[in-house]
């Protein structure tokens, strides 16, 4: 009996993105010419949410690239939230775009993770390279206008504003403009994508990193194989999102049940070696993995003065 559960679905309904953010690896796969255009069906995402055979908490859609590309995706999120009401679904999305503000508020969605990095075009363009600032504010508006005029709490909105350092003196001004529209807004640095360096801000760091900096030599492991799957648009199943893992496919959702893949040897053999330290598996991702290296904090990094 596995005493692990899977809390978390990550799942991409498109592999491809309107922007172009200089870290994300999607954009570097892009100008690598490495992956071709993939929008998963609808009958494809039928499957899938029939194979999900266990409750899983949340369900979040467009971790690496993004989603609101899909045309289908509000029968998608319409379809899962039918099926699973209990089950909270997140939309990762950069929100420049011009849906019909009823489409998504009646979409099922829950809650809404807007990459947004700037209070103005000139710094947010900076990183969103090829973004529109003033349609995703545009977006957000309509959303908060049409919640407060029919006293909805959802689907509620969150900025996710990564820290950089031609953003970081911006922090109190970003605080005001989105508490004024009523939208939550989290501050966080950047992942270890190939070039962050040059891009990391010089006196911001993560809120937790002081608990991180008294626990770093304690044996923290990485939580994502004890607590969350991530799925491609073919259905592959990966135990996480780290460039590392990228072909390592512990099952096919399209396929198989969730049960059958989260109690399977792949991700056990994973769980096993972050907890030991040992395997004879010569391909676990982990081993060559930052946040396997870094005692499991998925965006600690250490700022020399
Ligand atoms: C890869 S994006 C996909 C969703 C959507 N395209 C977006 O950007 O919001 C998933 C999340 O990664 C975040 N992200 C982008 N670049 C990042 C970086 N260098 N470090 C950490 N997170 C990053 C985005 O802000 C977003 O919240
Ligand atoms: S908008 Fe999201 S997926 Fe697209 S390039 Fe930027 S971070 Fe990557
Ligand atoms: S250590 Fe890295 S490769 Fe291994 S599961 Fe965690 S994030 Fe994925």
């Amino acid at each position: 009996m596995n005493k692990y559960s899977c809390k978390e679905i990550r799942l991409d309904i498109s592999n491809i993105c309107n922007l172009s953010c200089p870290l994300c690896p999607n954009t570097n796969r892009r100008n690598k010419k490495t992956e071709e255009k993939h929008l998963m069906s609808f009958e494809n995402f039928k499957k899938l949410v029939d194979n999900i055979d266990s409750f899983v908490e949340t369900i979040s859609i467009g971790t690496k690239h993004e989603a609101l590309l899909n045309d289908n995706i509000f029968l998608m999120t319409k379809y899962l939230h039918n099926k699973y009401p209990d089950t909270d679904i997140n939309l990762l999305s950069n929100f420049n775009f011009n849906y019909n503000t009823e489409d998504i508020i009646k979409s099922g969605i829950t809650n809404i993770i807007i990459g947004l990095d700037g209070i103005d075009q000139e710094s947010y363009s900076k990183y969103r390279v090829g973004g529109n600032f003033n349609n995703v504010l545009q977006n957000i508006k309509q959303i908060q206008e049409y919640k407060n005029r029919y006293n909805l709490n959802i689907p509620t909105l969150t900025i996710s504003f990564i820290v950089f350092s031609h953003n970081e003196h911006l922090i109190p001004k970003a605080k005001d403009l989105f508490s004024s529209l009523g939208i939550n807004i989290f501050f966080r640095r950047t992942d270890y994508h190939d070039g962050y360096e040059s891009w990391l801000p010089k006196n911001f760091h993560n809120e937790q990193t002081e608990e991180e900096n008294k626990d770093i030599n304690k044996n923290i492991i990485c939580q994502d194989p004890f607590n969350i799957l991530d799925i491609d648009t073919f259905g592959n199943i990966l135990p996480c999102c780290a460039e590392e893992a990228l072909n390592y496919f512990v099952g096919n959702i399209f396929e198989d049940k969730l049960s059958t893949i989260w109690n399977g040897i792949k991700l056990k053999q994973i769980r096993d070696f972050l907890i030991s330290k040992q395997t004879e598996n010569d391909n676990i991702p982990c081993k060559f993995c930052p946040v396997y290296k870094n005692n499991g904090y998925t965006n600690y990094v250490k700022f020399e003065n």
